[in-house]
């Protein structure tokens, strides 16, 4: 039983597909990395393939994932399921096949011991050290949700993986920038250690051709399309969650560094609408912002220390007496309703922008959160200019665009900083 993908059908009851069946394989070969968006069957695979190595005596498999509770809910259920699969056929099958010593799994449980040095093993990321005792004939470590994973366990793994029938397996979405994972395909020196893998869900065979997938569980066509539609195309979320491309974007930021110069860079086509954005500070707090652009450029930014709501007004109202102005924008939550007070008062015609009311699309946790993600996207697409180096104001507004954290999988936006809220 050498071929992997027989053995998974017969023994485990696991047809696999096309792309699992090539992962599997290329482990025979050497250490094997797979990136992808949801749902292909990558942990699928890392289970099967425990099961498999586990076929043979002397064997150690670890399992690694961020978290114990991912090693118990993902990996291991596949394998606990795979087995038990296993068990109720071992009966139709000629005897003499290990299958026999396939234990009994009970839920939760993250260790199956055949004998001491034929055994397989759960392990969270903070748990390098239970990697560096592994030592028998053949040592297979999979590295789920990889990106995720301490370096630290990468470093443990690469000193106990030394034999030539050891393999790592490392799989996973591909949410961070940074770390192991994602030097296997940035590194030119980790090119040749690595077969590597990568499965865009938009690209997979059932999905172009509109069908169901080849095995129940897998990522559906409408599932993509849901995603494409909510996030859009561009985004990073579609990005990693789907393409499974590393994004620009790392997991908790809304703009990288790197995104934010590029975007002081940019040539923006300046031109109408020109409008002004107000940001009104707080006593004793942060600086009054006022942002002007002109088309898809920022040109300048003004910061004024505390003044109070009829100063503000009186600035704004001076400020676009002599320039063009299509429109101004005021963050009219807080203080900022006595600045829009003062300028009816003036009659200077202003939108008056409520970050805290409800966004035009509902993933986004107020208006706030969806303005600086469409802001974010503009820049991230090089379709925004923001003000350059040297510029009045430059490094605070770069400071606080960097400071702009946003999760991808609830989706909110902590931010207090000043961008542009026209
Ligand atoms: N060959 C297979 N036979 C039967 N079921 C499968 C097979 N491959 C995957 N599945 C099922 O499809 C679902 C998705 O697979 P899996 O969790 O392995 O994908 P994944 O790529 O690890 O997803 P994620 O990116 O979310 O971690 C699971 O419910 C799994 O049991
Ligand atoms: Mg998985």
């Amino acid at each position: 039983m050498d071929d992997p993908a027989v053995f998974s059908r017969a023994f485990l009851g696991k047809k696999l597909w096309a792309g699992q069946r090539s992962i599997i394989r290329a482990l025979r070969d050497g250490d094997v990395a797979v990136r992808s968006g949801h749902a292909i069957g990558k942990t699928t695979i890392g289970a099967v393939a425990a099961c498999f190595w586990m076929m043979r005596p002397d064997s150690i498999v670890i399992t690694v994932a961020p978290s114990m509770r991912q090693v118990k809910s993902q990996i291991w259920r596949e394998i606990r399921s795979s087995i038990q699969n296993a068990r109720s056929r071992v009966i139709q099958l000629p005897s003499g096949l290990r299958m026999a010593t396939y234990p009994e799994f009970p839920q939760g449980q993250a260790h199956w011991t055949v004998a001491e040095k034929w055994y397989a093993l759960g392990v969270s990321t903070n748990e390098p050290e239970k990697l560096a005792g592994a030592h028998s004939k053949r040592v297979l470590v999979i590295i789920d949700e990889a990106s995720g994973v301490d370096d630290r366990v990468w470093e443990v793994a690469d000193a106990v993986l030394t034999g030539k029938h050891d393999r790592k397996l490392v799989i996973g979405n591909p949410t961070r920038t940074v770390g192991k994972f994602r030097e296997i395909w940035s590194r030119k020196q980790e090119a040749g250690v690595w077969q590597r893998f990568h499965f865009d869900c938009t690209k997979l065979p059932w999905i172009e051709s509109r069908q169901d997938p080849p095995v129940e569980g897998l990522v559906t066509h409408e599932w993509v399309d849901k995603m494409r539609a909510k996030w859009g195309p561009h985004s990073p979320i579609f990005k990693i969650r789907v393409r499974g491309e590393f994004s620009t974007t790392d997991e908790n930021v809304l703009l990288t560094v790197d995104q934010i110069e590029a975007a002081s860079r940019v040539e923006g086509t300046r031109g109408r609408p020109v409008s002004l954005g107000v940001d009104v500070a707080r006593y004793g707090e942060d600086k009054t912002v006022l942002t002007w652009i002109e088309g898809n450029a920022q040109v300048r930014q003004w910061a004024f220390d505390q003044r109070d709501t009829v100063q503000v007004a009186e600035i704004i109202r001076r400020a676009v007496a002599s320039l063009p102005v299509d429109c101004i924008g005021v963050d009219a939550d807080g203080i900022g309703a006595g600045v829009c007070d003062n300028l009816k008062r003036l009659g200077v015609a202003h939108y008056e922008f409520h970050g805290g009311e409800k966004p035009d699309r509902p993933q986004y946790r107020n208006l706030r959160t969806e303005s600086h993600w469409n802001l974010a996207e503009s820049i991230r697409g090089g379709h925004f200019q923001i003000i350059g180096e040297g510029e009045p104001y430059a490094d605070e507004l770069h400071g606080q665009l960097a400071f702009c954290l946003s999760t991808l999988t609830g989706f909110t936006i902590e931010s207090a900083c000043g961008v542009n809220r026209t």
